[in-house]
């Protein structure tokens, strides 16, 4: 189920929705939007008001790539993005901006992984997103292993629906596509599995 609403109307959902599935193992989790919260609509302060009352912490303004700024030294055994989009077709450093924002993301969230950490980033599956995202070119520049991928069904998430980012076209999904979720673990990390007796 999804809807092309535009960003910032209903953020918050998939925190919703795994939190419902967490239960009690919510204590730990922490839920943050890009979107100030003078911009949250009514569903995404009620949503965030869900979050609180089930001990999650809710954050706004938190750029993706830089959580440096908001966590110190905090790490996670799980960092997830759901449909990153920056919104724009506009190159940076020559490159597609979305591809640009996972590589960034991905290198800020190294610094916050817990010894078996992961990152899991949900994107469209098609031949357009993989070209934009281009996942296996952004683990090169970080010291990730090639990411592992899982089909991702909003059906196991109730709630929640994919949110377009902006009436552009680059945010556009139709019914027939398919989703899928990249799981990114560091190299080293899996190195010291191997070798720990
Ligand atoms: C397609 S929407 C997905 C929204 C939500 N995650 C969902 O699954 O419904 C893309 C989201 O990426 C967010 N975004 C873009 N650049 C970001 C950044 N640097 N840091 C954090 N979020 C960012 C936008 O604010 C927008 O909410």
């Amino acid at each position: 189920m999804r809807a092309n609403t535009p960003s910032g109307r209903r953020q918050l959902q998939f925190s919703v929705a795994l939190s419902d599935l967490l239960g009690s193992a919510t204590s730990n989790m922490t839920a943050t939007t890009f979107q100030p919260t003078n911009e949250y609509s009514d569903i995404t302060s009620q949503n965030a008001r869900v979050l609180r009352s089930r001990g999650v912490r809710t954050m706004a303004s938190v750029d993706a790539t830089n959580l440096s700024q908001w966590f110190g030294r905090r790490r996670f055994d799980l960092i997830v993005f759901q449909f990153p989009n920056v919104g724009s077709r506009n190159p940076r450093y020559g490159r597609n901006p979305n591809h640009i924002l996972v590589r960034c993301f991905l290198k800020s969230a190294a610094a916050h992984l817990s010894g078996e950490g992961q990152v899991a980033i949900t994107v469209v599956n098609s031949s357009h997103y993989d070209g934009a995202f281009d996942m296996d070119g952004a683990v090169e520049r970080n010291n990730y292993a090639l990411p592992v991928a899982y089909p991702f069904r909003f059906s196991d998430y109730v709630g929640y629906s994919h949110v377009k980012t902006k009436d552009d076209g680059v945010g556009t999904v139709d019914e027939s596509d398919e989703f899928v979720t990249y799981v990114f673990r560091l190299k080293e990390r899996i190195g010291h599995k191997w070798i720990t007796p």
